[in-house]
């Protein structure tokens, strides 16, 4: 980690100051208003405890769905401060309605050591996406130094993610920021063999980077998800009804041809004449799949060897689900990769789930505390494995 974070605040650095915290409490909501997964508001409490128990006073910003520049009361993070309040319950959990004004200034001014406050959706406001500068001058009013923890939301150049820290110095990483910046850093710099990676999902078209980034570093590279079906199509062979990319094949064909043997697809399928025929559904072979049936799981033989790849590897990184985890008995084949993961991690095997949909399956499973690290980042995660720059973390400060 070649960046500040708190850790390397003094406590008189922080005693008595205002702690600006961009925080990714991006979660979702049900129609009662409540919070139903709670995980990215769980992984922010260490870095708030920490700034805290060295008397820092701590001002948080985030945003919540896609607001589009103004407020929507759907968008209201007001209930993500009743959460906050209950996973705090030692804390003082204040909260604002409002964001770059004079009411949200003066709210951080009477603050007092030890207390949070939580100010209004950051994509509230005209400026934040387009990284208005004077609203970044704004939001930095807010604070006497700037932390990001928004791991999540790191892979956008916003105000609040990226032009407040131009503005207000020292700007360091969070714990969390720190943690997952380690992780996946660490898979993709210094990996120990054998490094397997997992790779899943509807389209291939969003995981073309990650794959080319990927394959000079794995051992391995297996393949599920409906993305399969694109490359089973550039093999030239029958793919029924399943979700295949036509403008990607030629794509496929020539990944296949570069990746050699490290590319593994799956042997077999599941298939059934949709997603919610789950009685028509029955395991074929790659080479059988019907022309009026769609792929909608890795087969249980592909579930198999793939288990056996993760048990014998040192680390695994695993991006995107094999099935429609969300559908049983889809389920099956994202299972199999979860449960292979928990107990490989188990055998001291460094596993690591990314963002999105994969971080959701093993939540589903009960699975996510017997990961060595599950990503709070979707697109974040995905852009980093991409050998991307992140706006959010260039912008702060080196060691
Ligand atoms: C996420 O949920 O991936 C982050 O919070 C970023 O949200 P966004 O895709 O709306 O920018």
């Amino acid at each position: 980690m070649t960046k500040l974070t708190v850790r390397d605040l003094p406590a008189e650095q922080l005693k008595g100051r205002r702690a600006l915290v961009r925080v990714d409490f991006n979660v979702p909501l049900d129609e009662h208003h409540r919070v139903t997964d709670d995980t990215r508001i769980r992984a922010a409490l260490p870095t708030l405890e920490l700034l805290l128990d060295r008397g820092a006073r701590v001002v948080l910003l985030s945003h919540l769905g896609r607001p589009k520049g103004k407020p929507e009361a759907k968008y209201s993070l007001e209930p993500v401060a009743r959460r906050l309040r209950e996973l705090m319950p030692r804390r003082d959990v204040c909260f604002v309605e409002s964001t770059d004004t004079d009411e949200a200034l003066k709210a951080t001014t009477e603050l007092k050591d030890g207390q949070v406050l939580l100010l209004e959706n950051t994509r509230f406001l005209g400026g934040e996406e387009t990284n208005d500068q004077r609203l970044a001058r704004g939001l930095a009013q807010l604070g006497d130094l700037y932390v990001n923890d928004a791991f999540g939301a790191a892979h956008r150049a916003h105000a609040s993610t990226e032009g407040v820290a131009h503005h207000l110095r020292p700007a360091v990483a969070g714990l969390l920021m720190e943690k997952e910046l380690a992780y996946l850093q660490g898979a993709l710099e210094k990996p120990q063999h054998p490094f397997v990676a997992v790779l899943g999902g509807s389209k291939i078209s969003g995981k073309i980077d990650v794959i080319e980034a990927l394959l000079p570093k794995v051992d391995a590279l297996l393949i599920g998800g409906a993305m399969a079906c694109t490359f089973y199509k550039a093999m030239g062979l029958e793919t029924g009804t399943s979700l295949v990319e036509a403008d990607r094949v030629e794509m496929a064909k020539e990944l296949l041809d570069k990746a050699g043997s490290r590319l593994i697809l799956p042997h077999d399928a599941m298939v059934a004449p949709d997603v919610k025929s789950a009685k028509g559904a029955r395991p074929v072979q790659k080479e059988q799949i019907p022309r009026d049936m769609a792929m909608l799981d890795i087969g249980p033989r592909t579930a198999e060897s793939y288990a056996r790849a993760i048990a014998s590897a040192k680390t695994v990184l695993w991006n995107g689900p094999m099935g429609v985890f969300e559908t049983p008995p889809f389920d099956k084949g994202t299972r199999a990769i979860a449960d292979a993961m928990a107990k490989a991690t188990a055998q001291r095997v460094t596993t690591i789930v990314g963002g999105g949909d994969s971080a959701a399956a093993v939540e589903q499973f009960g699975l996510a505390a017997r990961m060595s690290h599950v990503s709070t980042g979707g697109g974040a995660s995905l852009e980093f494995l991409e050998g991307k720059t992140l706006p959010g973390v260039a912008a702060l400060a080196e060691k």
